[in-house]
């Protein structure tokens, strides 16, 4: 489980992800890995784990997720973090390989964000991303968004849903070979429904809805509903986008 007692959780919300996203990554051991919008670090150190004559830099815009990235990353030799935006972030050249873990979803230029990136790239590198697929694909996103009174977005975290428009995007930032792969794995929110339920507060989804007492009340009957004996799931989609640099 991942150390994020006061915040939310999405080492263990994903861990269904985690493997089908590290088996995509397919880090070999000289790779030079980039993290982009790391958080915690999860990815990070598990690239560093497999670029064992590599390294890995972990970069996000939120120094709070990264003092944490730091200190349950301690040892890890080959690997390193830094605080900047993916949009404008002057990235050290000649990475390998960049990976993301729902973290290029909120770029406000999408194209200039990962034009940025695939200049720090050498030719023939690989990107491997995770993302949302669209909203309405999202049991969770309903679940929650319908106890809240809210309605699902389009855009956020579902930006880049549409893979025909993330193709236009990579192919504008000059990356080639692109590839989407449906992934359809559950989300987990916690162990019992009053974690569930404060997963969702420290998530902070429905802007401060979720504090109204119906609203709570509501919450904790949907998860309730989807209450299991390992815990709260919801069903989910995502893509797995690969693309590459010109060799
Ligand atoms: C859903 S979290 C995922 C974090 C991490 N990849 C994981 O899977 O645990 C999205 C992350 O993207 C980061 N982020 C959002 N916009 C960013 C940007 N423009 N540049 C760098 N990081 C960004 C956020 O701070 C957050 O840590």
């Amino acid at each position: 489980m991942g150390d994020q007692r006061d915040g939310f959780d999405y080492d263990a919300e994903l861990r269904r992800y985690q493997p089908r996203l590290i088996e995509a990554m397919a880090v070999g051991n000289r790779d030079t890995v980039v993290d982009i919008g790391c958080g915690t670090g999860q990815t990070s150190r598990a690239a560093a784990g497999l670029a064992t004559d590599g390294s890995v830099l972990g970069v996000d815009v939120n120094p709070v997720m990264l003092e944490r990235a730091r200190r349950l990353s301690d040892g890890l030799e080959n690997l390193r973090f830094d605080e900047g935006d993916a949009q404008v972030y002057p990235f050290p050249q000649g990475f390998s390989l960049a990976i993301s873990r729902f973290g290029t979803m909120f770029f406000a230029d999408p194209v200039a964000a990962f034009t940025n990136i695939r200049r720090a790239l050498q030719p023939g590198a690989r990107l491997v991303q995770l993302v949302w697929q669209s909203g309405d694909h999202q049991e969770w996103a309903h679940a929650i968004q319908g106890a809240l009174g809210g309605t699902v977005p389009s855009g956020g975290a579902f930006s880049l849903s549409e893979p025909s428009t993330v193709d236009g995007m990579l192919t504008s930032a000059g990356f080639t070979g692109i590839t989407v792969t449906d992934v359809r794995e559950p989300v987990w929110y916690g162990a019992n429904p009053d974690a569930a339920v404060d997963a969702v507060l420290a998530l902070q989804m429905g802007s401060g809805a979720a504090t109204q007492p119906d609203a709570l009340d509501r919450l904790h009957q949907v998860m309730t509903k989807h209450n299991t004996d390992d815990g709260v799931w919801f069903d989910s989609r995502a893509w797995i986008i690969t693309a590459r640099t010109a060799g």
